[in-house]
Formats: structure tokens, sequence, C-alpha cells
């Protein structure tokens, strides 16, 4: 049997930055993101008696046994669920405007934890898949859901998952990318939520500004009231990566494309645009935007950054089961 899923990718509006348990993959805060039409991985999955160990292609590629370390150690977890024994093939296509520019491990955790738990005879709920797929990747726990997705820290492993807040927003909202740069990123997010959980002094008031802005922004939702929704989250994004400053040793994942994008954002919307930044680990920028304005936004970005560097997504679905392998 073979089994295929997709999943989109989710930008967070509300930050994950910190595990209170490495092994289980608890964060320290809840979150909240929306899930983007425009990124997604499709993963189809094989367990075969034949094979003596997990094959990964990604993107038609054979991915070493060294790089695949990820895949095979949740590919691990889902036999010890299942009690499966036979290694798999698993294959992955990334559709991503550019390499690396918004490659994300939350659609691709997503994608593999539908796909090996379908074809491993598991059937797991939306929300335990939600708990599956956090395994692989802290945000890949809300990209089992569409549109705006919360994910509650909870206590224990059954109790940190993902739910649909608006699974389709009952608004306009868009985001844009701005791809400044597509390398491989220098502090994985691994390494940098680690080192800030340890090191910055500013992590304590962090889990403060989380509960609050968890409160605050899903009362904006409620309200359809974008302006506050993005206010909320580009905050929440600095107070993110404020973390980042204040850790020993300091570092950030900011380059100066990063803060010309940032200040651009906020020239436009002291013009009278409605739009917002927000960004992860890596020197990207993603901006909040109601789609009305999409033509003004991207008039004013393209001579800066170019226009293949502009990319426009829509909120996208949850996690889908396909009948063609890829
Ligand atoms: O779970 P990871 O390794 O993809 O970490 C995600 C961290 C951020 O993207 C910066 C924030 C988030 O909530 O997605």
């Amino acid at each position: 049997m073979t089994t295929t899923a997709r999943a989109h990718t989710n930008i967070a509006l509300v930050k994950y930055w910190g595990k209170r348990d490495a092994a289980l993959m608890l964060p320290q805060t809840d979150s909240l993101s929306l899930t983007l039409d425009e990124f997604y991985t499709t993963t189809t999955v094989n367990f075969n008696q034949a094979l003596n160990e997990d094959q990964f292609y990604l993107d038609g590629e054979l991915v070493s046994a060294n790089k695949a370390q990820k895949v095979v150690k949740f590919m691990d977890l889902v036999r010890q669920l299942s009690g499966r024994t036979e290694y798999a093939q698993i294959t992955s296509v990334n559709n991503v405007p550019m390499a690396a520019g918004l490659a994300s491990s939350a659609s691709a955790f997503a994608a593999l934890a539908g796909a090996a738990a379908k074809d491993a005879g598991l059937d797991l709920s939306l929300k335990d898949l939600s708990r599956l797929a956090r395994r692989g990747s802290g945000s890949a726990t809300r990209s089992v859901y569409g549109g705006l997705v919360e994910w509650h820290r909870g206590v224990d492993d059954a109790t940190s998952f993902a739910e649909p807040v608006q699974e389709v927003p009952d608004f306009d909202i868009a985001m844009l990318a701005i791809l400044v740069d597509t390398s491989q990123k220098k502090v994985s997010s691994r390494g940098g939520m680690q080192l800030v959980v340890e090191t910055s002094p500013y992590y304590p008031a962090w889990r403060e500004v989380v509960k609050r802005d968890m409160v605050a922004i899903k009362e904006a939702i409620a309200n359809r009231d974008l302006p506050t929704i993005g206010h909320i989250a580009q905050e929440n994004a600095l107070r993110m990566h404020a973390l980042n400053l204040a850790a020993d040793p300091g570092f950030t994942y900011f380059d100066g494309q990063t803060i010309l994008a940032m200040q651009t954002i906020d020239r436009l919307r002291e013009e009278g645009l409605n739009c917002y930044y927000t960004m992860d680990a890596g020197p990207n920028v993603k901006v909040i935007f109601d789609p009305k304005d999409q033509d003004d936004l991207l008039n004013a970005l393209t001579p800066l950054f170019g226009a293949e560097r502009l990319v426009v997504a829509k909120p996208g679905p949850g996690i889908e089961f396909l009948t063609e392998p890829v």
C-alpha cells in the first residue's frame, strides 16, 4: 500500500519560541498561526518488507542517511506506535517558490505524519495527528488544520495539540512573503530557541506576553479586526526577536534587507495601507495585509526587492489525503 498526504505551511502570528520538553516537543507557550495556500509539501509513504533502511527522496533526489536523520527518527516513532517493523520509502515534494526561501518543517512534518500514520494502519483523529506531527517539528502541530489555528501548550503529551480557531477566516486576510535571502539559515530554530530559554533574561516576560497576545488576538479574530490582528502579530514578532538579541551569545536572524523591509512596511502603513510584518527563524519578512491593498503594496515593494522575490498567499487548507503517489 502507498499513502499520499499534502499539508500546507503556516506562519505564526503569535510565535512558538521555546520548548519545555525537547524529547516530547512540548512548547513553553501557546501559539497561533495562519495556514497558507501557496506553500505545501506532498509526501508519499510506502512500508516495504524488501527495504533494509528508510529511503527518503526529497524533490526527486535520495537524501543521505545522515541528512535524513530527523525523518528516520520520526518513522521510528510511527513504527513504535503502530507495531509495524518494516522500513519505508518516503517521497516528498516541496511546493515553494524558491529553494529554502520558505521551505518549512511545518508542512513537511505534517504531511509526513499524515502519510506515515495512515500507511502504517494507524487510524488517528486530527487531534492525534496534530500531536504526532508535533514530534517532528513544533510548527507542524498547527499545519494539520487550515486557516487560523491555535496550538495549546498543554500540560503533557496528550494535551499539547492544535485546534482550528477559524478554518476558513470569515474576513479578508492575506500574506505576502518578501524573500530577501533564500540560503540556509545560520542558527536553526531548535538551536535558537534553546539558547533563549537558557540564557535570555527576557524569557519570563515572553511567557506573559504570549498569554496576553493569545487572548487579545482571538478577540480581534472574533471581531474581524485586521488592524488589531496585524498590530499584535508585529509586536509579538519583535518581542520574539528581542529574546534573541538578549541571549548569550546574542544573535539575530535579520539582515540589512530584513530591516529595509520592516521600515518600508511601517512607512506604507503610516501612508494608509493596512499592512504589518512578521519574521521567523530567518531573514525573510512576511507581510499580513488586507487583499484590497495588494496592488498598492506590490507597486511599492517591487522596485525595492524585485517582483520575483514577492509571493502572495491566501489562507490555505488543512491536511489532505490524495489518491495518486508523488
Ligand atoms: O518548529 P520549528 O522548528 O519549525 O520552529 C518554528 C519557530 C517559528 O517559526 C519561529 C515560530 C512558529 O511558531 O512557527
